[in-house]
């Protein structure tokens, strides 16, 4: 134990990062993308600092809110959960991120990992049988203090009653240990808004802990009372650890254990800090393991100013950017713009404005100036310039700034404040080869003068190019790697290995290095590049929900009037080739375009039986009774209310066009009916799954719509029909 409450230094040559492992609720969107890149970028530049780095990622799969997903989806948690997990794996692999393990949850090598450190904990006293009454919130999978009703303070949802026979943990017992080594060690957790919100929870007092559920069944089962399972963040939180093995008996796997345990640094979003710098370590002092030696917790991605999430509906997706300007850009635009810490806002705006600014106009140019210039000048081959580059003072300084200062920023987590300064050597280079216009001749400098002009200004420029793309590698790997190969280094990966990219000084290019060829990195994005994101996002919001839950794709039905009565035209002659038979019967909930061939030159009669339904038509909609949790105005919309509703098996948002008739706190608690299978659509950037009833006065359109209800008592979910 006494080696649990002392931080070991820093290794210096292994390193073993974490990112928090995703909910296979929901698929991947860019906020989780971007934890995933700032480790990634991390694990590379320690990689190429020559240090033996290993870097974790995966998917957690168990829980109350899987289970439920996966029966709304009408899968089984398992394959709901291979489904998703599955996407995430893919989506780090497009994006080129460099994970050494993908852990899942449900997967033997963590359940047998798990079911150890919980008799571990039970073994030496820190485990016992209780009742747990009180409130819980499924979608944080968290407990939450107070009455019935009560709100969860971290995701703003009503939380539901638990009264369960449970196993819980001795939290109280690590109070005062916890607070000692936080104390010991400043540097445990970062930033220091997450530090001080730590401490103050962990001061105000802690209470036990339930570890084990009773009520549903989608866990780890406890060792010897199987009738529980093992609470999902217990669960979760040992994916550091089984992942390396612990609770293994293969020797090899043990010896990873010993080599990378404790990890040097889980990145976490500030939501879940709670759970990594409070339980986390007390489970693992009470275990008698030692304690990670940081965490550093990343603020939110924002999207329309809320938090992007699955919930919410406002969500992009990283392939979008991928396929539209590559991952790369991606990954600079996230580090450059969001001082690491803070929530940032993304917008598909600023995105192209970075892109463009720094990317195409700027490092871009810069390198395609330079390879094509030292191909048309000097035949792609760096000429002797003899001492000649040592005089470029002013470029050299600048470069040898950033190679000091680059690194310290980097490792301080201040990734944007680090791209800053590198694009001032951008910059500087750029200012340099305009200044100095080796293209231009004038007609006073001789060709020899001239032609030394070139060599020196040429191999200057590509030298600072050479120190900027080794710095930039750990966050631009893709783009870095085609420079490498265009300045004649070879594979950055290689160089990577070789400490070449951090062991960095001036004057590494050399003179009859051969050039590769040039290659376009960043082609300027033209005005339809936001279009064209935000056309695949709209594409693939419907499709994705739908998905999702389990429903079959549908093609979108052109959005048109149905066809009217007196509208519809008289048959017309036949055309040269035959219009198709017209159908039997049009099913009426299939709009009808006003282009369709068969509506066109359907007889009158046809058109009139569609005014009917059929029953079989009508079961199609899905009515369900709701209850309204929570009611808001959503800014700048004037008619639209954000409300999430309660449908006993799920928790949705919809939205209303009620906002100039109720005031929103009134309407929180109400029963009320909504169409629950209307396709997912979204407004002012937020998304509706669903649409409520109500009637309006036929005289009177601008009076308040009646909400439809029930005079009885009727449970929430309950279909009508
Ligand atoms: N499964 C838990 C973590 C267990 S770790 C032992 C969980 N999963 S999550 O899928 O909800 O979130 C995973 C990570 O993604 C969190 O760090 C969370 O902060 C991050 N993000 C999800 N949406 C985000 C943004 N919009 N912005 C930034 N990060 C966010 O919590």
């Amino acid at each position: 134990m006494a080696k649990t409450s002392t931080q070991t230094a820093p290794s210096t040559e292994h390193f073993y990062l974490t990112t928090p492992i995703y909910y296979v609720n929901a698929r991947p969107h860019l906020g989780h993308a971007y934890s995933t890149i700032v480790c990634d970028a991390i694990a590379r530049r320690k990689r190429a600092l020559g240090i033996d780095t290993r870097f974790l990622t995966g998917t957690d799969e168990h829980g109350q809110k899987i289970e439920r997903s996966a029966r709304l989806a009408g899968k089984t948690p398992q394959e709901f959960a291979d489904v998703i997990a599955g996407e995430f794996r893919a989506l780090w692999d497009r994006l080129g991120l460099s994970y050494d393990d993908f852990i899942r949850t449900t997967e033997p090598r963590h359940i047998r990992g798990v079911q150890k450190l919980f008799a571990t904990l039970r073994d030496k006293g820190y485990i016992y049988k209780s009742t747990y009454t009180g409130q819980y919130c499924v979608s944080d999978e968290a407990y939450v203090d107070g009455p019935p009703g009560t709100i969860c303070p971290t995701c703003g949802r009503v939380t539901e009653t638990v009264s369960e026979e449970n196993y819980f943990f001795k939290l109280s017992a690590f109070e005062r240990k916890l607070l000692q080594f936080y104390e010991a060690n400043p540097n445990f957790m970062q930033p220091e808004s997450t530090r001080r919100e730590v401490i103050s929870f962990v001061r105000s007092g802690l209470k036990d802990l339930s570890v084990s559920r009773t009520s549903f069944s989608w866990g780890i089962p406890v060792p010897g009372d199987e009738k529980h399972v093992v609470y999902v963040w217990l669960d979760a939180l040992a994916n550091y650890i089984t992942a390396l093995g612990y609770g293994s008996d293969d020797p090899a796997e043990q010896k990873k254990f010993e080599k990378f345990w404790p990890a040097d640094l889980h990145l976490i979003g500030k939501e879940i800090s709670r759970f990594h710098c409070v339980y986390w370590p007390a489970f693992l002092m009470a275990a008698g393991i030692p304690l990670p030696k940081s965490i550093r917790a990343n603020g939110w991605l924002l999207f329309d100013d809320a938090k992007m999430s699955k919930s919410l509906g406002n969500i992009v997706r990283a392939e979008t950017i991928d396929e539209v300007l590559g991952a790369d850009a991606l990954r600079y635009f996230l580090l450059r713009e969001i001082p690491f810490g803070q929530d940032g806002s993304f917008t598909f705006d600023a995105l192209v404005r970075r892109y463009n600014g720094d990317l195409a106009n700027g490092y871009g140019n810069l390198v395609s100036r330079v390879v094509n210039m030292m191909h048309k000048f000097f035949g792609g081959v760096v000429p002797e310039t003899g001492a000649a580059i040592e005089a470029e003072t002013a470029l050299r300084a600048a470069a040898e700034r950033a190679i000091n200062e680059f690194g310290p920023a980097f490792d301080e987590f201040n990734f944007s404040e680090a791209l800053k300064g590198l694009w001032t050597l951008v910059a500087e280079a750029d200012g340099y080869l305009t200044a100095n216009a080796p293209w231009k001749k004038p007609t006073e400098r001789s060709d020899a003068d001239h032609t030394a002009l070139q060599a020196r200004v040429l191999a200057t420029a590509a030298e600072a190019i050479r120190i900027a793309t080794a710095l930039i590698y750990p966050i631009l790997p893709v783009s870095a790697a085609k420079v490498w190969q265009q300045l004649g280094l070879g594979e950055i990966q290689d160089a990577a290995k070789q400490a070449f990219l951090t062991n960095l000084q001036w004057g590494g290019l050399k003179a009859g290095t051969k050039f590769g060829e040039p290659a376009p990195l960043f082609p300027r994005a033209e005005k339809d590049a936001i279009d064209r994101m935000q056309n695949l996002e709209n594409e693939n919001n419907a499709s994705a929900v739908d998905a999702a839950a389990g429903n079959k794709i549908v093609a979108p039905t052109p959005a048109a009037e149905p066809v009217k009565f007196a509208e519809v035209p008289k048959p017309e002659a036949p055309a040269e080739k035959p219009a198709p038979a017209a159908p039997a019967a049009v099913p009426a909930a299939v709009p009808q375009t006003a282009a369709a061939p068969e509506a066109q030159s359907a007889p009158q009669q046809l058109v009139e039986e569609k005014q009917f339904i059929t029953i079989d038509d009508f079961v199609k909609v899905d009515l369900r009774v709701a209850q309204i949790l929570v009611a808001e105005r959503i800014p700048k919309a004037d008619k639209l209310l954000r409300l999430e509703v309660d449908l006993g098996y799920e928790k949705r948002q919809i939205l209303a066009g009620i906002a100039a008739y109720y005031e929103p706190e009134k309407l929180i608690g109400r029963k009320i009916v909504i169409v629950a299978n209307l396709a997912p659509r979204k407004m002012r950037g937020l998304e509706s799954n669903g649409m409520l009833l109500a009637a309006s006065l036929p005289d009177n359109p601008d009076s308040t719509p009646v909400l439809a209800g029930f005079l009885e008592d009727v449970p929430l979910g309950a279909r009508l029909k």
